[in-house]
């Protein structure tokens, strides 16, 4: 059975989405193994965003991923990983299908398209990496 890690950024525990969020996951038939509310700090978020250091979107990311705390949840189920992907929808809110989690709460602040309220990974190998992050 596979993992993924599942992340309510800031912006979604502010606007109150973690049950929501929590919901779809479950009704999926996805299970949850294990969660946590982290305050994330630099380190951390270096380390699980280092794909896209230096992109202009890499600092503001940052910056925003240390405004609250984010829930962190291990999610495991068949093909769970490309599952959860699709359940959140594409990065970009604005265009992001309706019906999924992006497409229908995520909000365009302008430049501020990171503002997409989950974050999945998006391989196997991405997937065990971040769960050592997050999880230890
Ligand atoms: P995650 O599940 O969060 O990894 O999203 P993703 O896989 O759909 O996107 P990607 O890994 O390419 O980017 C990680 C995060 O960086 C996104 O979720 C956004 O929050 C942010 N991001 C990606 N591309 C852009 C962009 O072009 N502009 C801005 N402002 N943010 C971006
Ligand atoms: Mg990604």
């Amino acid at each position: 059975i596979e993992e993924t890690l599942v992340l309510v950024k800031p912006d979604g525990v502010a606007r109150n989405l973690t049950g929501e969020i929590l919901r779809r996951i479950e009704a999926k038939g996805y299970s949850l193994v294990d969660l946590r509310l982290v305050q994330a700090d630099r380190e951390l978020l270096a380390k699980h965003y280092e794909e896209h250091e230096g992109k202009p979107f890499y600092e503001p990311l940052i910056e925003f991923m240390q405004s609250g705390p984010t829930v962190a949840i291990r999610v495991a189920g068949n093909r769970v990983i490309e599952g959860f992907r699709s359940l959140a929808g594409t990065t970009d809110p604005t265009t992001a299908a309706p019906g999924t989690i992006r497409g229908d709460f995520g909000r365009d602040w302008g430049l501020k398209v990171q503002q997409n309220l989950v974050h999945g990974s998006d391989s196997v190998e991405s997937a065990e990496r971040e769960l050592a992050l997050w999880f230890g």
